[in-house]
């Protein structure tokens, strides 16, 4: 597996002092070009923080984000600005200015980067309005007039305007009706193969990463619990908060057997995160142990990783 993006061991902290906040702690991961990387866990678990990290759009307290090879964590604007182009956010809000056209929104994306100048501009923003699924014509309407799911496409066809190879996706789904939402995947499930996009894929909606994820990685309190194939992570989770966060998640089969494991009130204050496991606190197999030390990721036969000092009895119980 080459990876296009080798994250290891990055961390994001806000704050200081009491009032420090360890959003993402030591997570190390690699996307292989081409791949839809998902990314889960709960609400604060340090999703978002670290798109914005590897895309160097906040800054890391330590680790390394190297795109195809080149480190990007320290680099200066300028030096980043020409590797911007290729790494590319698509939000849940696309926050569009409603004041402005839709053509003229991707013009100045194609101005900033130098792309497709003079007369070769129009055809361009025609060509990414129909890549997106819009129409041509649709380049003089102001943002204002475009239904939750065109403007998401908008949102879409702004970051492909840069001819990005890296997307980092947060939850571009969760502010869109379900029918909506159905559209937008089988537009990203089509841009990634007919541009060869590699994705990192920001979700709540496990079923919406199993459909269209290769590899999941899961998050608890700013670490990674589990790094999993896809097929194998729904299949049998091996850490017990991914098997948590798979039975706290609604079970499409009825007559499946009930959930052992779930998830009881909040995580605790990433404030004050436990010590060892982050998960010990809520962990039905958590041991003294586990207070005293932070388990490594270790490496599973089957293509799995998983940081659980228990893994080796926990996964043999499963089978
Ligand atoms: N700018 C900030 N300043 C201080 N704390 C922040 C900031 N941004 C995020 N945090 C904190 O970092 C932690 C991780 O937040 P983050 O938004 O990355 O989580 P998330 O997994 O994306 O959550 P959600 O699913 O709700 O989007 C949270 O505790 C959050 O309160
Ligand atoms: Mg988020």
């Amino acid at each position: 597996m080459t990876a296009m993006l080798s994250v290891q061991d990055l961390s994001v902290e806000f704050g200081r002092g009491a009032r420090r906040v360890r959003a993402v702690r030591g997570v190390s991961f690699d996307v292989a070009a081409g791949e839809t990387l998902g990314l889960v866990g709960e609400s604060g678990s340090g999703k978002s923080t670290l798109g914005r990290a590897v895309l160097q759009l906040i800054q890391a307290s330590g680790g390394s984000v190297r795109f195809e090879g080149r480190e990007l964590i320290g680099l200066s604007q300028a030096q980043m600005r020409p590797l911007r182009r290729q790494v590319q956010m698509v939000f849940q809000d696309p926050s569009l200015n409603p004041r402005q056209r839709a053509g003229d929104m991707l013009a100045e994306v194609l101005s900033t980067h130098g792309l497709h100048p003079g007369a070769a501009r129009a055809p361009r923003i025609a060509e990414l309005l129909q890549l997106v699924g819009l129409k041509p014509e649709h380049a003089s309407r102001f943002s204002h007039e475009f239904s939750g799911g065109q403007k998401q496409r908008l949102g879409i066809a702004r970051a492909l305007a840069a001819e990005p190879r890296f997307i980092v996706a947060d939850e571009p789904l969760s502010a869109l009706d379900m029918s909506i939402q159905a559209q937008i995947v089988n537009l990203l499930i089509r841009l990634r193969q007919q541009l060869g996009l590699t994705l990192l894929f920001i979700s709540h909606d496990l079923d919406v990463v199993q459909y269209l994820c290769d590899r999941v990685v899961v998050l608890y309190l700013g670490r990674v619990m589990e790094i999993a194939p896809t097929g194998a992570l729904f299949d049998k989770p091996a850490h017990p908060y991914t098997q948590a966060l798979l039975a706290a998640a609604p079970i499409p089969d009825p007559g499946q057997a009930a959930p052992q494991v779930s998830l009881h009130g909040d995580p605790p204050s990433p404030l004050n995160p436990p010590s060892g496991c982050v998960f010990r606190t809520r962990c039905p197999h958590a041991l003294a142990a586990c207070a005293e030390q932070v388990p490594e990721l270790s490496a599973l036969p089957d293509g799995r990783w998983v940081a659980c000092l228990r893994h080796t009895e926990l996964h043999t119980e499963l089978k």
